[in-house]
């Protein structure tokens, strides 16, 4: 039943095939499209665009909020319809077409791409993409699990085509408070003063004329991919706890802390997870994506609210969460994601962020997304967003990847996405370093001795003693050996030769 989510007679006239709209595609066009971590994704003509482009090539440039569901990313690569993507993705075939340079990636803080648009620093966006689970009849939009870029899409665009999902719960309409920044100069400040303010409307009022084709659909969300929680995991939670615990033992908060985000991953899940058996009570989230965690912490009475751009869960949480969104309704905000990653509310509202990195290196820069220091993973997303702004900015990883064969911690990250500016707390299974107020030859030899693994620890302390022995400096390196972790890794399969 899709006519009652339609309310304008007029706009039911344009309802169509998901081919007759991916037919309004053009090469070269700049294409908006909805889709924040898997969640509120377009999902039917962009499938339909690939099929084309297998008969007639075409390339475009693709936007969206973050990463996309349904192999999208993966099935729009294969046909060679990307020419340039950004700001974030999640998907192996595209990651390996990024890597091989047949697509170019522009890895952009989830916050800022918008604004760029928006200021014409971007190419135009010819033609918006969104998923809605309402058209009113006005013809403003109701977007689905995820805000992400939608509302500025869809207000920028020539055009917009909308694929109506006719499986999202009723009761998701009233969730979202859409607000997009005043132009620049004169900009008043977004007036987000705790994660539960309203400060927009729960749809994007778009112009009707703009709207060029409505194609229905029932396909409901990916599931997300996290793994479960594990003993690393759930040893880094235990840290982080201890760290709060610390934190309300010397006056800095109080048992309820300040308002939480936490990254994509397993890990940033599984250690939000943790918190529901922590003695932490009436928790507020300030975040982008919520993951089963959340719920989890709702449903554990620990959580009173959560601020984000999306919801994004594994198949069984779905299944839990979905049919009864009504219940926790009042408790949510999905936001555009330039609002939820917004630098100067993270900065005001005090957030704590709880971000993944690849690896740290022994003074505390960050990588999130080069593997080896060349090869994209992800993206920053909005880790960068949150990092340095937040009150506290944490990073979490696992001592070491692969089996042991990676360290997890090196003399030098071989790329830097949070300068050791914007490190304030390092975490992984075995400990965690609280580097607020260190100097690098303080940081160093406390990352090593809580965060390294042994099986790496005289061989990172042999380097920092013999760099500031023969190097010196306020952040002693020896340039020539920094990567030699890496180098042996590539050379021998693991770092340790
Ligand atoms: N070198 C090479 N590979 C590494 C590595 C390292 N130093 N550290 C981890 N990996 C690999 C793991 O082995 C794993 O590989 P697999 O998928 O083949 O098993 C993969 O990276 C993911 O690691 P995992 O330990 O499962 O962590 P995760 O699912 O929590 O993801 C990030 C970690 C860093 C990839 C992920 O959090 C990310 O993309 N972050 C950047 C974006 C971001 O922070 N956004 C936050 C706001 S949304």
């Amino acid at each position: 039943m899709f006519e009652d989510r339609i309310q304008s007679e007029e706009l039911r006239a344009k309802i169509v095939s998901a081919d007759e709209a991916a037919s309004l595609v053009k090469d070269g066009m700049v294409v908006g499209m909805s889709g924040f971590t898997r969640a509120g994704d377009a999902k039917l003509v962009p499938h339909a665009m690939a099929k084309r482009a297998k008969k007639h090539p075409f390339k475009i440039s693709l936007l969206t909020g973050a990463s996309l569901g349904h192999d999208t990313d993966k099935i729009l690569s294969e046909a060679g319809v990307l020419a340039r993507r950004m700001p974030f993705q999640v998907d192996t075939a595209l990651r390996a077409a990024i890597n091989r340079g047949e697509v170019m990636f522009i890895d952009e803080h989830l916050s800022e791409m918008v604004e760029q648009l928006r200021a014409h620093q971007l190419p135009p966006v010819n033609i918006a993409i969104i998923e809605a689970m309402m058209i009113h009849k006005d013809g403003s939009i109701v977007p689905t699990t995820s805000v992400g870029n939608s509302a500025s899409f869809a207000l920028g665009a020539d055009k917009i085509i909308i694929e109506l999902n006719t499986s999202i719960n009723p009761d998701f309409e009233g969730i979202h408070d859409i607000y997009i920044p005043e132009a620049r100069p004169n900009r008043k400040p977004v007036g987000v003063v705790k994660p539960d303010t309203r400060i927009g409307t729960t749809s994007i009022k778009v112009d009707k004329n703009k709207i060029a084709a409505i194609v229905i659909s029932d396909v409901p969300d990916s599931p997300s991919l996290i793994s479960p929680a594990d003993d690393a995991t759930n040893a880094i939670a235990r840290h982080l706890t201890e760290f709060f615990l610390k934190e309300v033992d010397q006056g800095r908060m109080d048992m309820t802390l300040s308002p939480i985000q936490a990254g994509i991953g397993t890990i940033a899940n599984a250690v939000l997870t943790g918190f529901v058996n922590s003695p932490f009570h009436n928790l507020q989230m300030y975040s982008e994506v919520l993951q089963d965690s959340t719920f989890e912490l709702f449903d554990a009475g620990k959580l009173d609210f959560a601020s984000a751009s999306s919801i994004t869960l594994s198949e069984a949480c779905a299944a839990r969460v979905f049919p009864n969104i009504g219940r926790y309704k009042d408790r949510l905000i999905l936001r555009p994601q330039e609002i939820s990653n917004y630098p100067e509310i993270i900065r005001r509202l005090g957030i704590i962020a709880i971000n993944t990195a690849l690896e740290a290196d022994i003074y505390g820069n960050v990588n999130s997304t080069h593997v080896g220091g060349t090869h994209m993973m992800n993206g920053i997303g909005g880790s960068g967003d949150f990092a340095r702004n937040a009150y506290i900015s944490v990073f979490v990883t696992k001592s070491v990847a692969k089996g042991g064969k990676i360290s997890s911690i090196v003399p030098m990250v071989a790329h830097v996405d949070h300068t050791e500016h914007d490190v304030d707390v390092l975490v992984t299974e075995l400990g965690y370093a609280d580097l607020r107020g260190l100097a690098p030859r303080e940081r160093a030899p406390l990352i090593i001795e809580k965060c390294a693994h042994p099986d790496y620890h005289d061989i990172l302390r042999d380097y920092f003693d013999r760099a500031c022995k023969t190097v010196g400096g306020q952040t002693p390196h020896i340039l020539e050996e920094a990567f030699s972790l890496h180098e042996k890794f590539k050379k021998t399969g693991s770092m340790l030769g």
